[in-house]
């Protein structure tokens, strides 16, 4: 007999895009309904650097919630060359910073006063270190002589390994991990307890021939790219390992459907209308469902150093169809990822 019924303490998503404004208001309530928390991506236009902007930003996504929704917004610093390290500081004794993000500048959307030079930056990484910040990290290297798919591995290389000798304590996150190189990098760092990694519902789903698969299929085109199959293998195994470093991070990151559809499309999978289920799609045809718990609900908190939810939320084998499209007000529109497919699962909310 299948599992009718999965129970779960309420997870959290530790690697969101929410944007802002009326895109904001059409995608918050979709996160906020399945996740107890969830660490916020400050990609802004203008991106949100200061302590200032986050908590500005902070303010205008608890104002979006629909009434009644209980969701904590856990805000990240966007590193610049300029970055402060006394705002910063300042920023995480205030409550306003649970990390901050580095963006390579021009590695992905909004990235364009992202850190040019780790250097520049090596008095804030001092600091960070020395309060416990974690650093979480868009790993991949801007040099365009590198292959698409090899910016991750020559990333961990070039960029992470040596970034993490000079730092002995600092904490760090390799976000949307996507290779086997980033598996076993994390694993190798496991005992120092400073490395986690995030992985999205979409890499443990699909590689990177479904996004040729008939025709360029824009909607499956993000950053990190899709990698070959092993790599899916391996973050697969790495998801269900129930290894403490590994967590749920679903770097959903909505565009409208007309910035996707283009000549020159935007990054970004759409996943959070059914995150929970698009994971334990994933984490049924690997025979684990009995690990989604872990990965999903309390390999983050620990990672963080908070509190895992006291409250259980319920996923059915009913099934769900995907949500054909979310309508902005503009006409416009997001697609989800499975959009107007079936799913297994359905997520119920609380107990
Ligand atoms: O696919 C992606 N979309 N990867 C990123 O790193 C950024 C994100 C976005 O903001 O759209
Ligand atoms: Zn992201």
């Amino acid at each position: 007999m299948p599992t009718p019924r999965l129970v779960l303490r309420r997870p959290d998503d530790w690697h969101v895009h929410l944007r802002d404004g009326a895109m904001l208001a059409a995608v918050l309530p979709f996160t906020a309904r399945q996740f107890g928390r969830a660490i916020i991506m400050p990609n802004l236009k203008p991106p949100a650097a200061t302590a200032a902007d986050a908590a500005a930003y902070r303010d205008r996504i608890l104002a979006a919630l629909p009434a009644g929704v209980e969701f904590t917004p856990l805000m990240t610093a966007y590193l610049t060359d300029a970055t402060d390290p006394d705002d910063l500081a300042a920023g995480a004794a205030a409550g306003i910073f649970t990390a901050a993000k580095l963006y390579p500048a021009n590695a992905t959307t909004n990235s364009a006063h992202g850190v040019t030079d780790l250097n520049r930056i090596a008095r804030v990484l001092e600091r960070m270190a020395e309060i416990g910040l974690p650093l979480l990290i868009h790993g991949e290297v801007t040099d365009g002589n590198v292959d698409i798919f090899d910016r991750e591995a020559v990333f961990i290389d070039r960029t992470l390994a040596p970034l993490l000798e000079r730092h002995p304590t600092l904490r760090v996150v390799l976000e949307h991990a996507t290779t086997q190189e980033a598996v076993d990098f994390v694993r190798a760092h496991a005992d120092s307890g400073r490395v986690g990694a995030t992985i999205t519902a979409h890499h443990l789903l699909i590689n990177r021939s479904h996004i040729f698969q008939g025709g360029i299929r824009p909607h499956l085109y993000c950053l990190p790219i899709a990698k070959r199959e092993k790599h899916r293998r391996a973050l697969v195994e790495a998801a269900i390992s129930g290894e403490g470093p590994f967590f749920l991070g679903t770097d959903t990151a909505p565009h409208p459907v007309t910035a996707k559809e283009s000549a020159c499309g935007c990054a970004g999978c759409f996943t959070a209308a059914t995150a929970l289920e698009l994971y334990a799609e994933a984490f049924e045809e690997a025979g684990a469902l009995d690990k989604l718990e872990a990965f999903a609900s309390l390999n983050g908190p620990r990672f963080y150093g908070l509190p895992v939810s006291e409250e259980q939320v319920v996923l059915e084998r009913s099934g769900t169809v995907v949500l054909d499209l979310v309508t902005l007000p503009d006409g416009d529109a997001v697609l989800p990822f499975r959009s107007g497919e079936k799913l297994s699962w359905r997520f119920m909310g609380a107990v």
